[in-house]
């Protein structure tokens, strides 16, 4: 048994502002399954789990959790939790194969009966453009490092925006583009799969422009809709305090948040990070910077973790004693709070928005119980950091929980389960856990 703190226990969802948004989050690839149903194209990430070695159980996102088919449930199940949104993405090469070219009105058509059906369970749409699955059709043409894709992303920001954008509460154009650009083409771990820094720099430009294009495209096509971004950011401290560990840890922050906030909300890369990377710096122009700075309504946050650096082997495990989970991540909810606050403080963006956090342990399903005590308290936890940096002026307001259901974890397949509901995927049955039960309690008041 955890041992409750008291501030857990009066944990009350009357602390939080009245219109507080509360959800759950999801992305295409990781819940739809329906690969290749009804014309949908190929994505990378369709082709990166193809290739041998790559995902840690060889499964692949084509089955999924088959939210496209049971969509309905899965919304009743939405519902049925009480929250008041729902954070989701579109696949790009559903609604575009080729991702230039002819729509797919069956692959839009999924997506109106998503949005019709939360507008009549009562819940908010907040839509992401691209939550990693670039269709494939343009990988083939040099994907994010080619700056053309930047332009065929703002035709399809465009066409979504006209389609849904008046119904939804909120257009995201990226998942954590810091992501897309270091998993994927530095580090080769996520697709499209290239091991290269100076690519993946690029690729992480190309990624802040093409936001900064189609915000700027959306406003001019009359949308009044919050246009946002979502990044993934950690306090990142040194391990030690050697002079060395010290700027190791500076850099880091510098590649990991500044790299972005820079310039998003200053509209320019910051210097020390750019002498770093020397001949790896990307060809950028002064009215790239200019674009990608469109002003922001609000900017996601997804938090899970702190992190340490270290100039020492990059293998050994820092260990602060806390508890870990089953990614091997520190629990630390503090991070939160110190990250809600610098982020206003430094930046001063209008509006900040928890839009991921979770964690992922070895759930077991007993009789059609999921005792996920740990998860239950890690959203406690998490929800309580949240209200501390509100308490401190900060303006939050929303958190989603991550993730809805248990899903296809990227590298890590289906072993990691991150969801308030279990699913089993032998037989795709939906079982909320102990955390959903708390979660729909705590929203009840
Ligand atoms: C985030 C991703 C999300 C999920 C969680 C665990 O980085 O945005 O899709 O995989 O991690």
């Amino acid at each position: 048994m955890l041992m409750q703190t008291k501030e857990q226990s009066s944990l009350s969802k009357s602390d939080f502002p009245t219109d507080f948004i509360w959800g759950v989050a999801t992305s295409s690839y990781q819940i739809e399954g329906g690969h290749d149903a009804d014309g949908r194209g190929p994505s990378i990430w369709d082709t990166f789990c193809k290739q041998p070695g790559t995902i840690a159980d060889s499964s692949s996102g084509e089955v999924a959790c088959d939210h496209y088919r049971l969509w309905e449930e899965d919304l009743d199940l939405i519902a049925r939790l009480g929250v008041s949104a729902y954070r989701f993405s579109i696949s790009w090469s559903r609604v575009q194969p080729l991702g230039q070219g002819p729509w797919n009105e069956a692959g839009f058509a999924f997506y109106e009966r998503l949005m019709q059906g939360l507008a009549s369970r009562g819940i908010q749409a907040h839509i992401t453009l691209n939550h990693w699955d670039l269709p494939q059709a343009l990988q083939d043409h040099g994907g994010w490092l080619h700056r053309n894709t930047c332009n065929h992303f703002v035709r399809y920001a465009l066409e979504v925006a006209r389609r849904f954008g008046d119904r939804c509460a909120s257009l995201c154009t990226h998942n954590e583009p810091w992501v897309i650009a270091v998993l994927g083409h530095e580090l080769g771990i996520f697709a499209p799969g290239f091991k290269s820094r100076a690519m993946s720099i690029q690729v992480a430009h190309h990624l802040l422009l093409s936001h900064g294009m189609a915000v700027r495209a959306m406003r001019d096509a009359g949308l009044r809709t919050e246009l946002g971004i979502v990044l993934n950011l950690s306090p990142i401290y040194p391990a030690s305090d050697s002079p060395a560990d010290v700027a190791k840890a500076k850099i880091d922050d510098g590649l990991n948040a500044r790299w972005y906030l820079d310039a998003l909300v200053q509209g320019k890369y910051p210097q020390d990070v750019l002498d770093h990377l020397g001949t790896d710096a990307p060809a950028f122009t002064a009215e790239d910077m200019r674009t990608i700075a469109q002003p922001l309504d609000y900017l996601g946050v997804n938090y899970y973790t702190r992190n340490f650096s270290s100039t020492g082997n990059p293998w050994d495990v820092h260990s602060t004693g806390n508890e870990v989970t089953d990614m091997g991540w520190e629990v630390y909810p503090e991070g939160l709070t110190e990250l809600l606050c610098r982020l206003h403080q430094d930046y001063g963006v209008r509006r900040l928005r928890v839009t991921e956090n979770g964690a992922a342990f070895k759930d077991v399903l007993d009789q059609g119980v999921v005792d996920d005590e740990r998860r239950e308290s890690y959203l406690k936890r998490h929800i309580l950091a949240t209200q501390q940096a509100l308490k401190q002026g900060v303006p939050v307001d929303a958190y989603f929980a991550w993730s809805l259901m248990d899903n296809f974890e990227w590298a890590s397949g289906y072993a990691k389960r991150f969801g308030l509901v279990h699913v089993d995927y032998a037989t795709l049955a939906r079982t909320p856990k102990r955390s959903a039960l708390w979660y729909q309690h705590f929203l009840k008041g």
